[in-house]
């Protein structure tokens, strides 16, 4: 019986034929699917690690406009740097890109194997292999989550796609049946991640009449699909609660600097200190700022997730007078423009501008 037979063969070799044909006539038009340079495609890479592909192509655009060489980027000011990824999210992502970029073009160029290419900072097995493939045409299978969820779907694979071992395993099987011409690889590596974005999705039920993999898809043929990849419960992320001030004072809002090191370091935030404070407690803190509260206008809550923290933030909005400490620094609209908040605070940051706009 031929289902009898699927179960002894390897489905996964049955894939690439058919995977490059429908990639050919169905793929999304991206911007790094047009290059072949490593500097375009590493920074898309970095971008597209956490975020998603219609978040990234306006940054990846002004990126390459403001920085377009690797050159550029490494002599780039740090501040002009961070304000070009301000609300991409990960900011060490930027930081490493620009680490990496001094290595870079101190060597002279980029590395152009798989090893080379890992030992730079921000680059890991996943972004290593898919740079690899895209720019190098090598023969390095990249495995990020949507090709977990391909190759776990064909395998009827169901070991959890958080344990390495699973990982490692996943990538020798793609690495087995990858192409060996230096095009086609391009290809493939894009295609098992563009089939996991728009066919073999994840949340809800598969495309699976459209898909290329239909024929001899064990997860398809066994109705298992929708039930991988298999993932075992990660820990419950830790939630810090925190009071942040937007203090205003004569048309300007106070900002100070994060610490250099840990949790979006060196970014620029409203005032907070940790816990949540109630009208009862909040002003003892504009104390310890040895600023004088002149009126309270808003509370506002906001939360913000992180990959291993979460941020419920109590906030209020109030007139001040006094010098504050010298870290703080009190900006009108301009010059909070000018400074890159993270998105954490994005709720006090759309505060303060509708504020200092009022003020202006
Ligand atoms: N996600 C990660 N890398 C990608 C790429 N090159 N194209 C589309 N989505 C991606």
């Amino acid at each position: 019986m031929r289902r009898q037979a699927l179960t002894t063969e390897n489905p996964l070799a049955a894939l690439p034929g058919p995977l490059l044909a429908w990639y050919r006539a169905n793929a999304r038009d991206l911007p790094w699917r047009h290059t072949q340079d490593p500097y375009h495609i590493w920074v898309s890479e970095i971008m597209l690690q956490q975020t998603r592909v219609a978040a990234v192509l306006g940054y990846y655009a002004r990126f390459l406009e403001a920085f377009p060489s690797v050159e550029a980027l490494a002599n780039a000011p740090e501040e002009r740097l961070m304000k070009l990824w301000e609300g991409l999210g990960y900011y060490s992502r930027a930081r490493n890109l620009q680490k990496a970029a001094k290595m870079v073009a101190e060597q002279g160029g980029f590395p152009d194997t798989y090893q080379g290419l890992l030992a730079l900072p921000g680059i890991g097995d996943y972004t290593a292999s898919a740079i690899a493939a895209a720019a190098f045409g090598r023969r390095e299978a990249a495995v990020d989550g949507n090709v977990l969820r391909v190759v776990t779907r064909i395998t009827d694979c169901h070991d959890d796609i958080l344990d390495p071992k699973t990982k490692k395993a996943i990538r020798d099987q793609l690495q087995a049946i990858m192409p060996t011409e230096a095009e086609d690889i391009r290809i493939f590596s894009q295609a098992t991640m563009e089939l996991g974005a728009t066919v073999c999705v994840p949340n809800g039920p598969p495309k699976c009449d459209m898909c290329s993999a239909r024929d001899f898809c064990l997860g398809r043929l066994r109705g298992t699909a929708e039930v991988l990849p298999v993932k075992k419960p990660k820990k419950a992320r830790k939630i810090e609660e925190k009071t942040v001030f937007l203090l205003l004072r004569e048309g300007r809002a106070a900002l100070c600097r994060r610490p250099g090191t840990g949790l979006l370091a060196g970014l620029w935030e409203f005032p907070n200190v940790e816990g949540s404070l109630d009208e009862e407690t909040a002003p003892a803190a504009v104390a310890g700022w040895a600023l004088e509260p002149k009126q309270w206008k808003n509370k506002l809550a906001a939360k913000h997730i992180f990959t291993h923290v979460e941020w419920h933030m109590t906030g209020y909005t109030l007139e001040v007078a006094g010098d504050g400490p010298e870290e703080f620094e009190w900006v009108n609209s301009d010059g909070l423009e000018a400074h890159a908040v993270p998105s954490a605070f994005a709720r006090y940051y759309a505060e303060a501008r509708e504020q200092l706009g009022e003020q202006k």
